[in-house]
């Protein structure tokens, strides 16, 4: 089995540019984020970017020398000419923040620092990270440039919106460091899952009672939200249908919400005829109040009944359209964890079952851990112990891969 979230690009090596913007205080933090996928990061400065962050943070949380000079005036042991030697040992370049200057810089293909012409020298891949004044990115100038990167293979990935550090609000701040390590993660993963198309329900759903009450569970839709990030960081096509979730999904995924199981039935119904694999992580409520009162229900008697009626079975309805797809299941049990799941897993014609552990703080719902077995129809597939969610999807991944 190929993937382990998180050391997953052990071994690969990123020049990180960093170039003149005021967003370059970032850059430490993006450093930081890479290295900690295990990814060899070598700096590159404009003279710039030293005006906002010295070569000694960098080189500090890089582990390696920061390179600034086209000329160094010591050419150190080997001779290697920087540039070249830089372009060659990427596997991605990055540059973050990108200023309008070195934008423009790219787009015409100049070559007069050390940045820029190991950039042009390079066969790599190449992620632009503009940052800068709302007007200066919304100046058509820019933004040709920024096409013209685009339509040359250039990855780019866009700005977010607020305040801006110049007093100006609006579009150009460098998104979080976090978001660039994901975006860097997910170029350059291995995309052994291209072409596949995959749903994934995650999350609670939500049954209203009356405009102020509703019964829910525990579920914070994290199991579902690890299996979106590493299904899309591993080229595939996700949608996500979730309930009501504090949790961000990954950004390149497509996200339909909805609130009772009801709603989520029709949701997954209207995907299934486009996808090749359907993993039902979301704990869909078993039971929805009968009535649904429009009114606030006044406090009354010591003791009130809602009257509760069974939820669709979302399984049960979809399996007629089954035909080739890869169904995958969950379940959540306290006790008898192995048999309730197999006998799920038979029930609904499931050609995998993830079952969790759940009641301990460290497995089930709103831990970042999981403890159980998956369970296929030949037998246990995987045991798993106290492991982290990102871990456990890429595991449930390479199980569905064998069987696509
Ligand atoms: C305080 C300050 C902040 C700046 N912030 C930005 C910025 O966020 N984005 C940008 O494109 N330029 C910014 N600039 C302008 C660049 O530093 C300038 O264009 C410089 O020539 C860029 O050089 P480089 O592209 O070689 O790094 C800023 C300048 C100053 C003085």
């Amino acid at each position: 089995m190929g993937h382990t979230a998180g050391e997953d690009l052990e071994g690969k090596t990123v020049v990180y540019g960093v170039t003149g913007g005021i967003a370059a205080y970032k850059a430490p933090l993006v450093a930081r984020g890479l290295k900690a996928l295990g990814v060899d990061v070598h700096a590159v400065m404009t003279h710039a970017a030293l005006h906002f962050v010295t070569p000694l943070v960098m080189r500090t949380l890089t582990g390696n020398e920061v390179h600034v000079e086209m000329f160094p005036e010591t050419m150190g042991s080997s001779f290697e000419i920087d540039h070249i030697s830089l372009a060659d040992r990427a596997d991605l370049f990055l540059v973050a923040p990108a200023t309008a200057d070195f934008i423009a810089k790219l787009a015409c293909g100049m070559a007069d620092d050390l940045l820029s012409c190991s950039i042009l020298a390079t066969r790599a891949p190449v992620l632009v990270c503009p940052s800068m004044n709302v007007n200066m990115l919304q100046n058509r100038v820019t933004q040709e440039n920024l096409d013209r990167l685009k339509q040359r293979g250039f990855h780019v990935l866009e700005p977010t919106t607020g305040e801006l550090a110049c007093g100006w609000e609006g579009a150009g701040r460098l998104p979080e460091p976090g978001r660039i390590v994901q975006e860097v993660r997910m170029l350059m993963s291995e995309h052994d899952l291209s072409g596949i198309r995959v749903l994934i329900t995650s999350g609670p759903t939500c049954e209203d009672i009356d405009p102020v009450r509703f019964i829910t569970n525990r579920s914070t839709g994290k199991m579902g939200a690890a299996l979106v990030e590493a299904a899309c960081i591993r080229g595939a096509r996700v949608k996500v249908v979730s309930g009501p979730v504090a949790v961000d999904y990954a950004p390149w995924a497509e996200i339909t919400s909805v609130r009772s199981a009801r709603e989520m039935l029709d949701a997954v119904k209207d995907c299934l005829g486009e996808v090749d694999v359907l993993i039902m992580a979301a704990a869909v409520a078993d039971y929805t109040p009968h009535t649904y009162s429009t009114r606030k229900i006044k406090k009354g008697e010591k003791t009130a009944h809602i009257e509760l009626t069974s939820t669709p079975d979302i399984l049960a309805t979809i399996r007629p359209f089954k035909e080739s797809k890869v169904f995958v299941g969950f379940a959540a049990e306290t006790d008898n964890l192995k048999t309730y799941a197999q006998d799920k897993m038979v029930r609904k014609g499931l050609d995998m079952i993830v079952a969790n552990r759940v009641g301990d703080a460290d497995s089930g719902f709103a831990s970042d851990t999981n403890s159980g077995v998956i369970l296929s129809p030949e037998g246990v597939m995987y045991d798993f112990e106290n492991m982290g969610k990102d871990l456990l999807a890429h595991r449930i991944l390479d199980l569905v891969k064998e069987r696509l």
